[in-house]
């Protein structure tokens, strides 16, 4: 990695889902500081409906943007004229939400005169443990497990080498927690209530299947849809019994599935790969349960395991500030003004590349211009 910008301030911008966030990261000598950052959530407002209405998000956003982005500033304790770059989500995520993240990245990018970066959101979700726990070894796996994501990546180069060894087949582990906290009736999200109520569970007392975990299974890809009915069907064979459905206990024997083969395929992984440093990233990563079970299993195993604050693991405007200032730091090449955001925008891309330096200089030239690595993506696009 290059440190061409050395002391370079990166304001991140993330609206992909249901956060709006806003953060201010430093990076000198490769090394991201984070100065600060700002949340807004319109959870409460999609918690009625069970799961995230994509209309709701939008206008949330909407409304909260320029206030999470003040907040910020104000909570780094820094101005834009500190600021020497601009970088937002630009997918994967719904399609309205990122688009006014985008939309508001490029209207500071303008009137700033900065340049901007449409970063990846996942690759920020790993960034954010360098937040915490400074630059990665050139080579690691995380398992980055999120609402929308339950992915193992292989991370050659934060900045522009991420590799997907496998995935969820069906639904990403966040899903599966917030499916089965419908069904349970405990609202949205799920993790942090089933995280809590599996506490005082017993997980030991229904042993629920574990996905694709048989020997001619694919050893890295996930599968959470089977384990979330049999959830269901454990619910209405008790209800049809008479019998009182122990949530507690439901919730911890669920938890233990999902996070026993979440910890097993990482370790797997990283053994069959000899990789040494896990890292665990995503909303699910704040999960305690989680966190226990492969910081024993790494421990267990010899590999070094890290996994950034709670706080850091749900979506952030910090992270998508920390992919941007590694993506800076590295020389990468601003994404102009065509920037657009992209729903189903794939890990590899960490971030989408432009022409030009900064978002004024790229609105008078051709519209056309277009990386050849990673050309601009449109929405639906991949
Ligand atoms: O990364 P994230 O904030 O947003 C996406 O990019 O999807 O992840 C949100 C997901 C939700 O499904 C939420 O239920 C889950 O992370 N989550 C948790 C916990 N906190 C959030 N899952 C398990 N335990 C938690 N403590
Ligand atoms: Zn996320």
């Amino acid at each position: 990695m290059t440190n061409r910008n050395v002391g370079t301030i990166v304001l991140g911008i993330e609206s992909s889902c249901d956060e709006t966030g806003a953060g201010l990261v430093r990076i000198t000598d490769g090394a991201p500081e984070l100065l600060g950052h700002a949340l807004a959530s319109s959870q409460d407002e999609h918690a009625r409906f069970g799961g995230v209405v994509p209309e709701i998000a939008s206008r949330a956003h909407l409304e909260a943007m320029t206030a999470t982005v003040r907040a910020a500033f104000d909570n780094a304790g820094v101005g834009h004229r500190d600021v020497g770059a601009v970088a937002v989500t630009c997918g994967p995520g719904l399609a309205g939400a990122l688009l006014v993240g985008v939309a508001a990245a490029k209207a500071y990018a303008a009137a700033w005169d900065l340049p901007l970066y449409g970063v990846n959101h996942l690759a920020g979700h790993v960034a954010a443990d360098t937040l915490e726990h400074g630059v990665l070894p050139t080579l690691c796996l995380a398992l980055l497990v999120s609402g929308g994501h339950t992915q193992l990546l292989r991370v050659d180069d934060l900045a522009d080498s991420i590799t997907e060894l496998g995935s969820t087949v069906d639904d990403a582990a966040g899903e599966a927690y917030d499916k089965v906290a419908r069904l349970l009736g405990l609202g949205y999200p799920g993790g942090p209530v089933i995280d809590k109520l599996a506490h005082g569970g017993n997980p030991l007392a229904v042993r629920f299947p574990r996905g694709l975990t048989g020997p001619r299974d694919a050893p890295y890809d996930f599968s959470f849809s089977g384990l979330k009915t049999a959830v269901a069907r454990h619910v209405e064979a008790a209800e049809r019994a008479g019998r009182v459905v122990e949530v507690a206990d439901v919730c911890a024997s669920f938890q233990e599935a999902v996070v026993d083969v979440l910890t097993d395929k990482t370790v797997r992984a990283a053994t069959d790969l000899d990789i040494g440093t896990v890292v665990v990233a995503g909303g699910v990563a704040a999960n305690r349960r989680l966190r226990e079970l492969a910081e024993q299993r790494c421990a267990a195993a010899g590999l070094t395991l890290r996994v950034p604050r709670p706080g850091l693991c749900t979506d952030n405007g910090a992270m998508i500030a920390a992919v941007g200032a590694h993506v800076v730091a590295a020389g990468g090449a601003p994404s102009g003004a065509l920037l657009t955001g992209d729903p189903g925008l794939p890990v590899s891309v960490v971030h989408v590349v432009g022409e030009t330096a900064t978002w004024a200089a790229s609105h008078q030239r051709s519209t056309h211009e277009r990386s050849a690595t990673h050309p601009l993506r449109h929405p639906h696009g991949s």
